[in-house]
């Protein structure tokens, strides 16, 4: 066995192993050697079909064939290259040109995803008529229901597009003609679902915040109280504009207490954040941000009262109509053509974060919290959002004096890292860090060094 190639500026802790025995326990006793305890992280170079699927059963990150291609493709390693091509392809891996994880994504989704959940999204060819596609289905719904902590008697709504198509179908089925939605309002999704809802023909009253702070529950539920056609209540958990979580809990209490239906963006929070499904009728979110799949699936969960309801309100949309997917929760048809690819990445990546838990997942995060608060600390930067009020996610920070984000975000980019510009109002005044997705701390180790040096450079 022998080991080539490992971290360049951009590039994760990495082994690439030559197998000799083609074994999968010579890839684990290799990396017992090494040091590597991720398995994903993990590329093979195989001679032949016996050792690509000896890679492949040892669930290694990547499996490359090396040698004739002939011989080699039907055993399907991730790619097969010729001995000679080796070393490019190696430096191609992780250079500006790469093809797999040339950039270290710090922004709030699409996170970085493992290289099993790539390459679930390039499996076979489904039709969705057909019993694989049934499986798959049946499969991701299934797992969903355990992750969230849900029994038959919720339904679950697979969508294929992004978060805020979820969003939409969950509004347009959760408010009766004539009556009313109250709206949260303390950032930029909180202001997307007004307009959502009022370009739905839905009336909405806000209640706005400062973006910086949760919201005040006391005065929700007044403006609840005090409106008798007030139908639905719809809030975002955590307000990706500066990384806010809101009193979800509470919110959904005061909701259900007042027999109003709850409409909860949990799209960058669920898999993550604590998420009491109790009181709350839909909650949407997407594959691509704390899951770790990959963009183009989204999925609304709704309670048996917001079932109810759909069946009460005529569907004013056919792309986004809840009732037609929540009946494919029962037959597994859905209404239209399925983003197949991102569904299977999304199965693969609903295994991870089970075998972890969403309480594990979230420890791992707040490890990663952690070091960018202390990164942040001593670096002298400035958080928007106070300790107590931060999610495990995102970090938002103001630009110091003199430094403009694009000069920021290009610099840190050129050795391997994205951040995330700030929204609307705070567009010239923050950037943001997210700590989503397949990363390792020893990537914001990195990070934390490369920022120290661009601020370095700019602040002169
Ligand atoms: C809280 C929240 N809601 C909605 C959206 C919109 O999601 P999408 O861009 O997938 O439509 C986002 C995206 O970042 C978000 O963070």
């Amino acid at each position: 066995m022998t080991t080539t190639a490992e971290a360049t500026t951009a590039a994760p802790i990495e082994l690439w192993l030559e197998l000799e025995a083609a074994d999968p326990f010579a890839v684990f006793d290799a990396m017992r050697a090494a040091g590597v305890s991720d398995v994903r992280r993990v590329g093979v170079l195989c001679p032949t079909a016996a050792h690509v699927h000896a890679a492949r059963a040892s669930g290694a990150g990547a499996v490359v064939g090396v040698g004739d291609a002939h011989e080699l493709a039907a055993s399907a390693p991730d790619v097969v290259v010729a001995r000679d091509e080796l070393e490019e392809v190696l430096a191609g891996r992780w250079g500006p040109e790469g093809t797999q994880r040339r950039l270290v994504l710090l922004n709030p989704g699409p996170a970085l995803t493992s290289d099993a959940v790539k390459r679930a999204a390039s499996g076979a060819d489904i039709c969705h008529r057909e019993p694989e596609y049934v499986e798959l289905d049946r499969r991701i719904r299934s797992k969903l229901r355990r992750l969230a902590g849900i029994d038959e008697h919720w339904r679950v709504a697979l969508l294929s597009g992004s978060g805020t198509a979820a969003n939409e179908a969950a509004l347009r089925a959760a408010v009766r003609p004539g009556r009313v939605l109250v709206v949260v309002v303390n950032g930029i999704y909180g202001e997307r679902l007004r307009e959502s809802a009022r370009r739905a023909g839905i009336e909405t009253i806000a209640v706005d915040g400062p973006w910086t702070e949760p919201i005040d529950a006391e005065r929700v539920a007044q403006v609840v109280a005090s409106e008798p056609r007030a139908d639905a209540l719809a809030l975002v958990q955590h307000e990706t504009t500066v990384g806010l979580l809101n009193p979800l809990a509470e919110l959904s209490q005061l909701a259900a207490a007042l027999d109003v239906r709850t409409v909860v963006d949990s799209i960058s929070a669920f898999g993550v954040e604590v998420t009491p499904l109790d009181g709350i009728d839909f909650l949407t979110c997407t594959s691509n941000k704390c899951l770790h799949g990959l963009p183009g699936a989204a999925f609304v969960l709704v309670s048996p009262a917001g079932s109810r309801r759909v069946l009460d309100v005529d569907p004013t949309s056919v792309a986004l109509d809840l009732r037609t997917y929540l009946e494919a929760d029962t037959t597994a048809v859905p209404p239209f053509t399925p983003a197949i690819p991102a569904l299977a990445s999304l199965d693969v990546a609903l295994d991870r974060v089970l075998a972890e838990g969403i309480d594990g997942r979230r420890e791992r995060y707040a490890a990663r919290c952690a070091l960018l608060d202390a990164t942040l600390e001593r670096l002298g930067l400035e958080q928007l959002v106070a300790p107590g009020a931060r999610s495990h996610s995102i970090r938002s920070v103001r630009l110091p004096e003199g430094v403009s984000f694009a000069a920021l975000h290009d610099r840190l980019r050129t050795r391997g890292f994205v951040v995330y510009a700030g929204q609307g109002a705070l567009a010239r005044e923050i950037f943001r860090i997210a700590c989503m997705g397949e990363l390792e701390l020893a990537d914001l180790d990195r990070f934390a060094r490369a920022l120290e040096h661009v601020l370095g450079e700019l602040r002169v």
